[in-house]
């Protein structure tokens, strides 16, 4: 196995995001349980930060508050775990070399509305407000059988289909409605626009045959946040989609998880029995920095690994 490169040290630091305060959800990491590499030069295809002496992998809220921060904006993260935010937050600071100053964190649970509004009304407004989106079922919001949500048909549990679909459309939409006023103003208030990328997944947009409840979900957010784009465009708010494909956030590290992942390749070309092909979460990272940048308006963006099935559609 080759020498990890250190893509989270590597970042280019530049200031292109300065003046912005981003609000990052869904930032977490999960211990290493199985160890993959990139198809192409045999490195780790994690990225990770150690909490404590032991190395963890980290997920796409998490790259993303790497990559924004290396870009100079100002992170807010947020998810239930206090402690975690703070493990994340003393990683971006020593990793980069950045003032505690511009990581900020919130505890809170998106699908609670008091919570959320709580935490609007409390986030500080001296800057434009940006916001990336990327919660999941991960880490403890449901408990699926086997952390496997790829599932035949007759295997899907009723709650399981309505939970995952749930979680994410509820949580964000929540969000979006507490932070519409702020977001209508900005313009006028700080003269810029306002950008808000919503992670939903290459899921969303091809099917397979264990997709019923993951791609029903992803489906469900892909169009809530089409909606959003064509809705918001006229108040200078610009929606982007983020579709990310299998990412080596910890996920695919079990051995459920692992073997409905090999049939639903077989339906496409039937690499993976050869090798994996999973991306690191920092180029789902990447991919928010350029959005966030960019001088155009990002609709939405496909990513897969290397080496995976690049279907869009079935
Ligand atoms: N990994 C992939 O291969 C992949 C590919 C395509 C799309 N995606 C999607 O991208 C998103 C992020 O993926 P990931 O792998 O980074 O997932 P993850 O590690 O499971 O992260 C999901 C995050 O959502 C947070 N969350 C869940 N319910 C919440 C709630 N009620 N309030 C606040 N936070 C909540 C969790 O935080 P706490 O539990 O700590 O609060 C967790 O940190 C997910 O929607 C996933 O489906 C992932």
């Amino acid at each position: 196995m080759k020498i990890k490169m250190n893509r989270l040290k590597n970042l280019i630091k530049t200031n292109e995001l300065e003046g912005k305060r981003i609000i990052v959800t869904g930032c977490s990491y999960k211990p290493i349980e199985h160890v993959f590499t990139n198809l192409i030069d045999g490195d780790l295809s994690h990225d990770s930060i150690f909490v404590e002496s032991e190395e963890m992998k980290i997920n796409i809220g998490t790259a993303t508050a790497f990559s924004l921060a290396a870009k100079g904006a100002t992170i807010h993260m947020v998810s239930r775990s206090i402690e975690r935010l703070e493990n994340i937050k003393k990683a971006i600071v020593e990793t980069l070399n950045i003032s505690p100053k511009k990581i900020e964190y919130s505890q809170v649970d998106l699908l609670d509305e008091d919570e959320v509004k709580n935490f609007v009304y409390e986030i500080k407004k001296d800057k434009p407000i940006w916001w990336y989106q990327s919660i999941g079922l991960g880490a403890g919001a449901y408990k699926v059988k086997n952390d496997n949500p790829y599932l035949h048909i007759e295997d899907i549990p009723t709650e399981l289909l309505e939970k995952e679909s749930q979680i994410v459309l509820r949580g964000t939409h929540i969000l979006m409605k507490a932070l519409l006023p702020i977001f209508k103003n900005q313009f006028e208030k700080f003269g810029c626009e306002t950008r808000i990328v919503i992670v939903s997944s290459m899921s969303a947009v091809r099917g397979y045959a264990l997709g019923g409840t993951h791609c029903a979900a992803k489906g469900a957010i892909s169009r809530y946040t089409n909606a959003a784009m064509l809705d918001f465009y006229k108040k200078k708010i610009f929606v982007t989609d983020l579709r990310p494909g299998a990412i080596d956030t910890g996920m695919y590290d079990n051995e459920f998880v692992q073997k409905s992942i090999l049939e639903i390749d077989d339906e496409y070309n039937g690499l993976w029995r050869e090798k994996f092909r999973l991306a690191p979460p920092i180029s789902v990272g990447e991919s928010a920095a350029q959005i966030f940048t960019n001088s155009g308006h990002i609709t939405s963006l496909n990513l897969v690994a290397e080496g995976q099935f690049p279907h869009e559609g079935s």
